[in-house]
């Protein structure tokens, strides 16, 4: 069959909107419509250079739709379901999947790539074989796509909406809840209010975060943290430190969450200092993978027992987790529809990214 896509050629040029062969669904994968497609920074990242994966790819990895066809094998999900993708990968059996660490699944070896866990691919034209984007491919009317890569979830949910559930939300929120543990009482620090950072506002909220303080340049992020529940918002680190001293007697900050565009040393020099004793920095926004970005006095770490900890889908276990924060959002407990900025169409995917680095967008959303 042919589906319509959005497809980077290479790095530094735009998305280009091609008609694809797009091959039925093999054994243990599915064929799915997508609905709509998050427009995540880590797009972004191929078009600028700093994550290299194997070119030409569909872009595109926060999706949601139905399931038109299953193929041998499948028992996860039917014709008709509803599920939302997640952009890693889980098995259920290999040793991360089995130990409650879904977002470390082995399966999620083939994100760079973007073919189907057995190498292969199922997007092409003529001869020439294409990814998808942590083998998903969300710019794209329909995928084929592993099993392992979808979650059903409730069909009364609105799927334009679910879809930020598929990378953005539980990246953000598990940054906050799992990957930096926030307690009731704790003071927060959270650098970068995009997609990922107003989830990890929402995240430190619900856990009981006596001061969350924000920091980002751009003045519509930090209104609409301070809505989402921040307490504090600053343009530059040095003030928002200067507070969090204030707030916390000298003692520190307990939490620092970095989920700024792109990760650079002083803003993980800015996270180390403002955390007090027994404090953790987590990074969740990434960078260049060639580049050194952690440049800290390891003696203040030493001293005053301080960590240092990555954290990819929030430390999140998918299965579990896609559908636990949607029953929040449906319960009225988690925002997902004031997360949406913009809505365009698949045509527009270019002018979608070049909103969001001109800091006009939370999130944007194409809809199919
Ligand atoms: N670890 C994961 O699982 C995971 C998942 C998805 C995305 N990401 C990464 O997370 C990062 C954020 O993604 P997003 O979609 O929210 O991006 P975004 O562009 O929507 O948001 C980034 C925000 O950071 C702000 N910012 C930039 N530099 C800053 C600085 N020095 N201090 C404070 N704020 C600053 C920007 O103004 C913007 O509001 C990206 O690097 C993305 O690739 C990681
Ligand atoms: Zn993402
Ligand atoms: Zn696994």
């Amino acid at each position: 069959m042919k589906t319509k896509a959005a497809v980077l050629f290479e790095a530094h040029t735009p998305f280009e909107i091609i008609e694809l062969d797009l091959d039925g669904p093999g054994p243990g994968e599915v064929l799915i419509k997508y609905a709509a497609s998050g427009l995540c920074h880590s797009d972004l990242h191929l078009v600028d250079g700093a994550l290299v994966p194997r070119f030409p790819i569909v872009g595109g990895h926060e999706g949601s739709g139905i399931i038109e066809e299953v193929g041998p094998g499948v028992t996860k999900v039917k014709p008709g379901d509803h599920v939302v993708c997640s952009y890693v990968p889980n098995c259920g059996t290999c040793r991360y999947c089995s130990t409650g660490r879904q977002s470390l699944c082995d399966m999620g070896a083939r994100t760079p790539e973007g073919s189907m866990p057995d190498g292969s691919f199922r997007f092409h034209s003529g001869k020439e074989d294409f990814g998808g984007m942590c083998m998903l491919g969300t710019f794209s009317e329909r995928a084929t796509i592993s099993e392992h890569s979808v979650v059903k979830v409730d069909d009364w949910l609105p799927l334009e909406t679910a879809v930020l559930v598929g990378c953005g939300v539980p990246s953000g929120w598990g940054t906050a809840v799992y990957a930096g543990g926030v307690r009731a009482g704790d003071t927060v620090v959270i650098y970068g209010i995009g997609g990922l950072g107003i989830n990890a506002v929402q995240g430190a909220v619900s856990s009981g975060a006596k001061y969350v303080v924000v920091v980002d340049p751009v003045a519509m992020k930090r209104e609409a943290a301070l809505k989402f529940g921040a307490t504090h918002a600053f343009a530059d680190a040095a003030a928002a430190a200067e507070k969090v001293n204030e707030l916390t007697w000298g003692q520190g900050a307990d939490q620092a969450l970095i989920l700024v565009g792109t990760v650079d040393e002083e803003v993980v020099q800015n996270a180390t200092a403002v955390i007090g004793k027994g404090g953790t920095v987590v990074i969740t926004g990434l960078a260049d993978l060639t580049k050194l970005t952690v440049h800290v006095p390891s003696a203040d770490l030493t001293l005053n027992q301080k960590t240092i900890k990555g954290s990819l889908f929030g430390s999140a276990n998918p299965q579990y987790d896609i559908v636990r924060l949607l029953r929040l959002y449906d319960a009225g407990q988690l925002k997902l529809d004031e997360l949406i900025t913009t809505k365009y169409t698949l045509e527009q995917v270019n002018e979608g990214y070049q909103d969001l680095r001109d800091g006009k967008n939370i999130r944007g959303v194409i809809v199919y």
